[in-house]
């Protein structure tokens, strides 16, 4: 008897507490939650200065993102080129078109962890999100518009007028709240769900031995420069992609030391980004692998570490790039890519 007493009264509490709970999360979403950051385990340190966002100001950096009311002819969107479902780079095609019909100048890169990113653009001439922001807009190959004609436009929108006044308290549309609520939204852009994050959190240890050798080798041969947890050093390097119509760093600064010198991009979903280098010479990652082990020229400035017994390039056997295939294909972050339907 006296143990059924308990029983009742341990139900009768653990249904009070979870009705606490949900009304708790009620009164939370119905108010502007915070968000905390998020810190997954196997990444360095998030930078100090990362923002405090809020759901609601997520959300509408989230629907800026995908308005094509942003660009000069209203046809294309971030989205329009940053597409989620390829880790919002642009499948399949080299240059994305733009505003009217005009054409970006480069490759659209996949998106993610730009937190953690010291500078932005092949070239690294950007320090903040809100210069690759201001950079779309008025691009003439990408959205051709300008932000005084973007914040104009949002102005004269109800919808939108609503909308901000909900995430800062008053209506009006300043360049500084559409900075920061797009910071907001690509600060969530966060992928940390590879089948390499499983492994490497040893959360799984579900490699095949293929797969482990691919890791193996990768981090002999290729991590001198897509280093660590995001795949990147975040240097300049010189690894003989150059081409008389783009330098890189090089074209930027007009210097001899940086002729050739492009970020080193992330590989995480490096299999949903093709086609692939600055100028998307190479469709598939095959030919990216051949690139490294016999197209690769002993051109001035190449960096040293594509450098083998003093050869230009890593010479990798057939076994071997297969090894590194698989390897790279699990790289990929099936709950990111869904992350735009939330
Ligand atoms: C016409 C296609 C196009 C549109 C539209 C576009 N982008 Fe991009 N985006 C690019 C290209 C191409 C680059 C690379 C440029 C370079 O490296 O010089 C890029 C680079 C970026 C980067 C830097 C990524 C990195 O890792 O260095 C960010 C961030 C970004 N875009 C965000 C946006 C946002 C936000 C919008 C909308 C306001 C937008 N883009 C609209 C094509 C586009
Ligand atoms: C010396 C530094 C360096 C080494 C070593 C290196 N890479 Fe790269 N990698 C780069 C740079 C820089 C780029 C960008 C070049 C460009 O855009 O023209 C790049 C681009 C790539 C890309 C295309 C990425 C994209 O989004 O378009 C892939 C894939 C890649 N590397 C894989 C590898 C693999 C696999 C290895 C080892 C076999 C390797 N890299 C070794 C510096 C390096």
């Amino acid at each position: 008897m006296a143990g059924q007493q308990k029983g009742k009264i341990i139900i009768l509490v653990m249904l009070a507490v979870s009705f606490g709970i949900l009304a708790f999360g009620f009164l939370f979403s119905s108010s502007d939650s915070k968000m905390a950051p998020n810190q997954p385990l196997n990444f360095p340190k998030l930078p100090a200065d990362t923002n405090i966002a809020t759901l609601k100001g997520i959300s509408l950096g989230r629907t800026l993102f995908q308005d094509p009311g942003l660009s000069a002819d209203r046809s294309v969107s971030c989205a329009s080129c940053h597409k989620n479902e390829n880790a919002y780079s642009d499948p399949g095609i080299i240059f994305s078109k733009g505003s009217d019909t005009v054409h970006a100048a480069r490759n659209t890169p996949a998106l993610m962890n730009l937190q953690w990113k010291k500078s932005y653009f092949a070239d690294a001439r950007a320090h903040l999100l809100s210069q690759t922001v201001a950079n779309a807009i008025q691009s003439p190959v990408e959205m051709a518009s300008s932000i005084p004609v973007v914040l104009a436009r949002l102005n004269k929108s109800d919808s939108y007028k609503k909308q901000f006044q909900k995430v800062f308290g008053t209506e009006e549309i300043t360049e500084e709240r559409l900075m920061k609520v797009f910071k907001d939204y690509l600060e969530t852009l966060v992928t940390s769900n590879s089948r390499y994050d499983a492994y490497s959190r040893q959360e799984s240890l579900n490699y095949t031995l293929e797969e482990h050798r691919g890791l193996t080798l990768f981090r002999q041969k290729c991590s001198p420069c897509h280093a660590g947890e995001l795949f990147t050093d975040e240097s300049l390097r010189n690894a003989g992609t150059g081409t008389t119509a783009d330098q890189g760093r090089g074209t930027l600064t007009k210097k001899a030391e940086d002729m050739g010198k492009f970020k080193v991009p992330s590989l995480r979903n490096i299999g949903l980004s093709s086609p692939y280098m600055h100028d998307g010479r190479f469709t598939t990652l095959a030919q990216v692998l051949e690139h490294y082990s016999n197209g690769i020229n002993q051109t001035k400035g190449l960096d040293s570490a594509l450098y083998t017994n003093g050869k230009a390039g890593i010479p990798l056997n057939s076994t071997e790039k297969k090894q590194l295939l698989a390897f790279l294909n699990t790289l990929t972050d099936p709950i990111f890519i869904r992350q735009g339907n939330y």
